[in-house]
């Protein structure tokens, strides 16, 4: 998964690579213009010890020169900028197609015109504009994905918009780009665009309601996710349906990777992840409930029949 912002796959990332290009060529020709004659005076001048050569006090010529070009070069990157902003931020007339809220230290995303709800695993339609709607939870954090866009805070209390169109099928990183605590390194998620009939299955299997697992330990997981207060945080729809505070687990057996991409979703790693939460992300708000080992084989196989 390459994640470079040299490597844009939208059209919004190819436009900011472009200004970035343009802003370097710039200013690398100023820092050139000014430390090569520098560099050439401080050697060419050297021998002269306190002989100086004769100055020259006040030249309006050269005031209105050096006020000038730095004022064409300011102007011509200002103009450059506001294109690129209008290029990249279109108006926003409608409502969003998702809804990602930034929580301490995991990404929810929300798809509103279905009631599909997962977690730190975006799928968009390849091709197509898909408005954003970028919120928090509990403090300020950063939604970026280098190769698909700029970064957009993610502030409590307001709703900030992105659009977001990848160009080609794949999986592009992205990251919290705001300090936002301990785990803020791990607060990754990844956005997966498909082409559009892919999504619209996806999508449809997102929005059903988990089927209840009806024999076996998934069986006896579901009885122990209730009891054991898993159920608190998390929301299995068509199992339980509490305010959620952690991550939605209707599907997440089809979810590629666990605690905001911290590891891949393997049976092995979410039964690691039920035992010791905290070994793996340490400070994260999901505690350890000492469960039995009976219990750990149970709620493994509940999630890992949530396809
Ligand atoms: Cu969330 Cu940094």
């Amino acid at each position: 998964m390459h994640v470079s912002v040299f490597n844009p796959a939208s059209p919004q990332a190819t436009e900011l690579l472009w200004l970035w290009n343009v802003c370097m060529w710039v200013c690398g020709f100023v820092l050139a213009a000014v430390t090569l004659p520098i560099l050439f005076i401080v050697v060419r001048y050297r021998q002269h010890g306190n002989d100086e050569p004769p100055q020259i006090a006040g030249s309006k010529n050269l005031e209105i020169i050096w006020t000038l070009i730095p004022l064409a070069l300011v102007g011509f990157l200002f103009v450059l900028s506001i294109t690129t902003a209008r290029a990249v931020d279109h108006p926003i007339r409608r409502e969003p197609d998702i809804i990602v809220t930034g929580h301490q230290w995991w990404w929810e995303v929300g798809y509103p015109a279905s009631n599909a709800v997962t977690a730190n695993e975006i799928h968009v339609p390849v091709g197509r504009d898909m408005l954003i709607g970028i919120e928090a939870a509990d403090v300020i954090h950063d939604f970026w994905v280098p190769r698909l866009g700029r970064k957009i805070d993610a502030i409590p209390g307001r709703r900030n918009f992105i659009w977001i169109r990848a160009d080609q099928a794949g999986d592009y990183q992205g990251a919290c780009a705001e300090y936002c605590g301990a785990q803020h390194a791990w607060m990754r998620f990844r956005v997966v665009a498909q082409d559009p009939a892919a999504y619209d299955s996806w999508l449809n299997g997102q929005a059903a309601a988990a089927v209840a697992p009806v024999s076996g330990d998934a069986k006896l997981g579901q009885a122990r996710f209730g009891e054991l207060t898993c159920a608190n945080c998390h929301n299995i729809r068509g199992i339980n349906a509490q305010k959620q505070y952690g991550p939605d687990l209707t599907h997440i057996a089809g979810r590629k990777m666990l605690a905001a991409e911290r590891i891949e979703n393997t049976p092995e790693n979410l039964k690691k992840w039920l035992h010791q939460p905290n070994i793996i992300k340490p400070n994260c708000e999901m505690p350890n409930l000492k469960l039995s080992d009976s219990d750990l084989t149970a709620l493994t196989a509940l999630l890992e029949s949530l396809k």
